[in-house]
């Protein structure tokens, strides 16, 4: 488990605190997810503080207000009331993005129609879980494009789902009643061999490709090989390096180990966001630094929720915008561009002996 939230144990029940904050097995990774960003260390430039500083990237041929989006999560409703629509307001009142998950227990265009009203917002991307036949995946494709999502991110690293061994001890499941109304089929369900059957495979996403003129970001590559192959055949347009927190298997390497790697086999064909175990805006500063385009944030969003609803997430936002900002001041640059180029960063390991 994550030695970080044990405070909400307070507020969460034990299933749905477990169910949020452990990790698959023994949580490992979880725990190493969080460890890794803050072994590096960021070595800053003196007397070149800028006179203000932007937190404006560039992605799919739009200008954004922040590198920060909400990771998917599912059943969000569980940890607070305001559940996805109160993440997805307090993401689109603080310049953040959001990712829906195809497990949110809201419908899409409720979502949608409340977020994309905001002026400055952050972009708002479909999360999909490719389950049943092609027709249904397509059928709920063209319903997350008339609502207005501007990009479909298709999670590949968990073609076996696990509920964390730590929830189900604790008695966590869903409900049967739990609203499911943006899954485009029946989730997988049998043994192993009956679920291996329906994986989601290299032709299905060259299928996909083909079908969907959304732009596909591919969620959960941690093998530099993978990203590579991704560009070579031009399958998507932006990479999503991430373990899924620690919680489809453990033992996975840490995403803070191989981000750079992967950047420099993508050599800039598409862009690059992160996530798992990020836990602060210097964490995110390490992120960029390493070359991550975007980071995504998960736990820390839940966290926020489960304490002060709608408004608790709105504050964390705020708060991890102005850190960020002051910390790329304090190195002295004045955009995620400059910093990212220019920034000098360190593993110990490298320049310690
Ligand atoms: C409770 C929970 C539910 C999640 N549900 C989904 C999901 O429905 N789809 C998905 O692609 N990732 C899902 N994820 C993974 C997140 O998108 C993200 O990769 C992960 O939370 C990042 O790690 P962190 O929470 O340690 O920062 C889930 C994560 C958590 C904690």
């Amino acid at each position: 488990m994550s030695t970080t939230y044990q405070n909400l144990k307070d507020i969460l029940s034990s299933g749905i605190y477990e169910y949020f904050f452990s990790g698959a097995d023994d949580s490992v990774t979880l725990r190493e997810n969080e460890l890794s960003w803050k072994r590096f260390q960021i070595v800053p430039r003196v007397m070149s503080s800028p006179r203000s500083v932007s937190l404006e990237i560039d992605f799919f041929e739009k200008k954004w207000p922040s590198p920060f989006l909400v990771a998917p999560m599912a059943y969000l409703g569980m940890v607070h009331e305001h559940g996805d629509l109160g993440v997805a307001l307090a993401s689109a009142a603080q310049q953040f993005g959001f990712i829906l998950s195809c497990h949110a227990t809201t419908p899409l265009e409720l979502i949608s129609s409340h977020f994309l009203r905001e002026e400055l917002r952050g972009p708002l991307w479909f999360q999909f879980y490719p389950y049943g036949s092609h027709a249904e995946w397509l059928s709920l494709i063209s319903r997350v494009q008339r609502a207005g999502y501007e990009a479909l991110v298709v999670t590949v690293d968990a073609p076996v789902k696990w509920t964390p061994k730590a929830a189900i001890d604790a008695g966590f499941s869903v409900p049967a009643n739990c609203p499911q109304p943006n899954l485009s089929g029946v989730p997988p369900r049998g043994s192993l061999t009956d679920v291996l059957k329906q994986a989601f495979s290299w032709n299905d996403l060259k299928w996909l490709r083909e079908k969907c003129s959304l732009p596909i970001v591919i969620k959960g590559v941690l093998n530099p090989e993978d990203a590579s192959r991704l560009c070579d055949e031009s399958l998507c347009d932006a990479i999503i390096v991430s373990n899924h927190g620690g919680r489809v298997i453990d033992r996975v390497i840490p995403t803070a180990y191989v981000l750079k790697e992967i950047v420099a086999s993508v050599a800039n064909r598409v862009k690059v966001l992160v996530d798992s175990g990020i836990r602060s805006a210097h964490d995110v500063a390490v992120a960029l630094a390493l070359g991550a385009d975007a980071v995504l944030i998960g736990r820390p969003v839940v966290a926020a929720l489960a304490e002060g609803g709608a408004q608790g997430v709105a504050h964390l936002f705020s708060r991890w915008r102005d850190e960020l900002s002051a910390i790329m001041a304090v190195c002295g640059f004045s955009t995620i561009s400059d910093f990212k180029l220019n920034i000098d960063i360190r593993w110990p390991k490298e320049h310690l002996i």
